[in-house]
């Protein structure tokens, strides 16, 4: 499969009725603890039982990528001692579920600018990818420190670096896509958001073109199988038409999967 047939925008998707790529926003985490009246670092340790169990019925209802959203680009703007947890935190559990991930066949991606973590987040980091790099079951991508405005111009600068004499016509899709930092995955079917709120937050902007966007109150550490069964079935509801018409629907398997215009 070349590059270029992961664009939604460039080739119609293939679609299926349980989504190939769920992203997801794991929010809610603090609202969770505030309202048992627990420091908010609580719902931050509560939230990765539903991490684990989230990622196993994905896993197990055949998910092929699963992309959480743990620690965004504007995460570093809260209290120092919530982010310092929060780093423990993804040292810990990356320390004490890799051999679990590598025995269930899960290949772990990190995205976002890694950077700007500790030695040994990055180290670890490394690691865990390497480690579960011929994982084929499901891969678990952890967008940390990541954000989307970030993807796009860092897959720019990549992009220009690569091709120093750029006219402005070469700047296209297909130059940009191979390097941004989701391009081993097709685009996300389904995006979850728990928590509330109706919005993207700097997540995959480019990737969620044609997403279909679910939105939960249900705070993060309460989401659980039957919650995601519950996305699942409004997603397998979708009527995804990609630019067309409902009518052409019905027609489109007629269609070669490369006729995007
Ligand atoms: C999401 O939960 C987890 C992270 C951002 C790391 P929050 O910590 O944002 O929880 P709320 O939104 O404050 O309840
Ligand atoms: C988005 O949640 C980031 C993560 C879940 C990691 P936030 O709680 O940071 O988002 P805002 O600030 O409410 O938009
Ligand atoms: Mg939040």
């Amino acid at each position: 499969m070349s590059i270029n047939s992961n664009s939604s925008t460039l080739v119609i998707p293939k679609v299926s009725a349980v989504p190939r790529h769920v992203a997801i926003i794991m929010d809610g985490n603090g609202r969770w603890a505030t309202k048992r009246f627990m420091p908010r670092v609580a719902g931050h340790s509560q939230g990765l039982d539903a991490v684990r169990k989230i990622v196993e019925e994905c896993a197990r209802q055949g998910v092929e990528y699963l992309t959480l959203f743990a620690f965004s680009s504007e995460n570093w703007r809260r209290p120092p001692e919530e982010v310092g947890f929060l780093m423990k935190l993804f040292l810990k559990t990356m320390r004490g579920e890799i051999s679990r991930l590598s025995e269930n066949n899960i290949r772990l991606k990190m995205i976002g600018d890694l950077t700007r973590f500790d030695k040994a987040i990055q180290e670890m980091a490394e690691f865990s990818q390497e480690k579960t790099a011929n994982g084929k079951g499901l891969t678990l991508t952890i967008a940390a420190n990541y954000g989307g405005r970030w993807d796009v111009l860092q897959a720019m600068q990549k992009a220009i670096s690569a091709n120093p004499n750029l006219a402005p016509d070469d700047i296209r899709e297909e130059l940009l896509t191979p390097y941004l930092s989701m391009a081993f995955a097709p685009e996300p079917d389904l995006f979850i958001r728990t928590g509330g709120e109706q919005r993207i937050s700097n997540y995959l902007l480019w990737q969620l073109a044609y997403t279909e966007l679910y939105f939960t109150d249900t705070l993060w550490p309460d989401f659980d199988a039957t919650e995601l069964q519950k996305a699942f079935t409004w997603y397998s509801q979708r009527e995804r038409r990609f630019g067309r018409t409902s009518e052409q629907l019905t027609t489109s398997h007629t269609l070669p999967l490369s006729d995007a215009v």
